[in-house]
């Protein structure tokens, strides 16, 4: 059955909200510790080894519960309930969005057009943890009978970033093996990668759930060729191997059956790194780690699942982006990890939120009369505040913020993480509380400066505050942890949808400049002037076909 359809601005928790909002938009956060003492606590949700402190928002519990009964007015318990049971919730691809099926355990039952698929997935499962320990241990050999020392993951957007986040966030955990990612159609990305590689001691891994992504082939046959030179034909079954779920075309690539690792279309790309799309992060960091990875996942589906909504992590965390994005009009949304690990974090997000949310027709084929999907945005702390921090501080735009922090460091340098938490900790309180013009001059006061001198700077240094932050403290990074923190922003993306009443699991939005560009690309290679784009375009083309 399909998802309801409601406009979410039609609803009568919508127009409640619209007047407390009324009430609470001009209230600081400063005021509203200081009259609750519960606030932290009321506001703060403890959850296995996570701790996530969302008393930092321009909230009250009534804003909770407000926007939870918005939550069930669009009957988000029913939806969710679709998403697991493998109903078909992509309704304009005709699809089911089962990847949670993915990390469930093999004694369960999750049924995908009436058929159980869980026992495939754990076939795939087997597979890959054998071939992994096959490369790990050493065992499968190169053709010339080398061990294999590197990998390549060739993929783009969910077959690129998932893997190349994970690889990378977790790389405290890896094994020997060099992991790569080669993603950009721009040849000298791949060049780049495989000039310092040896072909006879290194392994491709093509992924691509459509096989037809131009970047991919293109990627994936250059390389090819490029191993070609130097290996014969009979070499390639022993260095590539391929996921996807178009066999035929991958067979047609010249790939052995056995070598490709198969995934299902009921897998979104941009929720598949714990499909064999995961293939890389499990050569990397070991099929182990890689099944703690899932393990994590699936514990974050259980408590998205089954915790009411004023206890639930994503659900909280969703609706406080509806309350900023529709009712404070704030735009866009940070992303700032304290651990340089998740330097990637914000760039796997922005495909994972941006392409699902960014839609403006509704469920019912009409464009919707109100704001959806954010831009997001970020980088780890400490170095954002030396970047864009000014701007979130003293700027003109409201931009909400999740700090992610970890209680332990990996190597153990309590000098440093305390260094690098405790500008965690100061950062948020200085959103929050900002600075007073009292407070400005009282410090001015203390240096050796005129007062009018004080008088002429007191203006610039004073912070509004008020800008709201969500504190994620999570006790470690671990393949379990990261799991679930991905996870967790997984559910917030179905949550919001739900809410917005769009389709998240589509992206029809990337198809048009795909096809502009493969004709653009025929005239690249044809002699006459382009004529038939807007003058802009032409002239472009003819400056690049002079000069190229
Ligand atoms: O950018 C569009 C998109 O379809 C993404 O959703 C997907 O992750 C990516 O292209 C790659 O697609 P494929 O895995 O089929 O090569």
């Amino acid at each position: 059955m399909a998802l309801k359809v409601t406009n979410p601005t039609t609803t009568k928790s919508w127009s409640k909200i619209q007047s407390h909002f009324e009430t609470l938009k001009s209230k600081h956060l400063k005021d509203m510790f200081s009259s609750d003492s519960e606030r932290a606590k009321d506001l703060t949700v403890k959850w296995d080894d996570f701790y996530v402190d969302f008393s930092k928002n321009r909230i009250t519990k009534e804003t909770i519960s407000l926007l939870t009964e918005l939550a069930n007015e669009v009957d988000l318990k029913d939806a969710i309930s679709k998403y697991f049971e493998g109903e078909i919730i992509n309704e304009t691809e005709g699809r089911a969005v089962a990847h949670t099926a993915l990390r469930a355990p093999k004694s369960s039952k999750v049924f995908v057009e009436g058929v159980d698929v869980i026992p495939d997935i754990h076939e795939v499962k087997e597979k890959i943890k054998s071939f992994t320990e096959s490369i790990v241990s050493g065992n499968h050999k190169g053709f010339s009978g080398k061990t294999i020392t590197d990998i390549v993951n060739i993929g783009i957007g969910g077959s690129d970033l998932g893997p190349a986040m994970v690889v990378d966030s977790l790389q405290y955990y890896k094994n020997h093996l060099n992991t790569h990612f080669v993603s950009n159609v721009d040849g000298d990305h791949y060049n780049e990668i495989i000039k310092n590689l040896n072909p006879e001691t290194t392994l491709f891994v093509i992924v691509s759930k459509t096989f037809t992504t131009q970047e991919t082939l293109s990627n994936a046959n250059s390389i090819r060729a490029w191993f070609l030179k130097s290996q014969p034909k009979q070499a390639v079954s022993k260095h590539f191997v391929a996921v996807s779920t178009n066999i035929d075309s991958v067979k047609g690539f010249g790939i052995d059956e056995e070598n490709i690792f198969p995934m299902k279309d009921w897998v979104g790309g941009r929720f598949s790194l714990w499909s064999a799309v995961g293939l890389s992060v499990s050569l990397a960091l070991g099929y182990d780690n890689f099944n703690k990875l899932l393990e994590g996942a699936h514990k974050m589906d259980e408590h998205f699942r089954t915790a009411d909504f004023e206890e639930n992590i994503p659900v909280i965390s969703a609706l406080l982006t509806v309350w900023y994005n529709n009712f404070f009009e704030s735009e866009s949304e940070a992303i700032i990890p304290y651990t340089q690990y998740l330097n990637q974090f914000a760039t796997y997000l922005q495909q994972g939120i941006m392409e699902s949310n960014g839609k403006s027709v509704d469920r019912s084929g009409k464009p919707v009369n109100y704001q959806t999907g954010t831009i997001i945005w970020g980088e780890p702390g400490t170095n954002s505040q030396h970047a864009f921090f000014q701007l979130i501080h003293q700027g003109t735009k409201l931009i909400p913020a999740d700090f992610i922090g970890f209680t332990k460091p990996l190597y153990g340098n309590k000098d440093h993480h305390d260094k690098l938490m405790s500008n965690y900790f100061a950062q948020t309180e200085a959103l929050m509380n900002g600075k007073t013009k009292e407070e400005v001059l009282s410090e001015l006061k203390e240096q050796t400066i005129s007062q009018s001198e004080i008088e002429t700077l007191s203006p610039f240094k004073v912070f509004e505050g008020n800008k709201p932050t969500t504190s994620f403290l999570i006790k470690k990074l671990s393949p379990e942890s990261l799991g679930k923190l991905i996870a967790m922003y997984e559910h917030k993306i179905f949550v919001q949808g739900i809410i917005w009443n769009i389709y998240s699991y589509d992206q029809f939005g990337v198809e048009l400049g795909k096809q502009l560009a493969k004709s653009i690309l025929k005239e690249l290679n044809e002699s006459e002037k382009s004529t038939n784009h807007d003058s802009s375009t032409n002239n472009l083309l003819s400056f690049y076909k002079n000069n190229c």
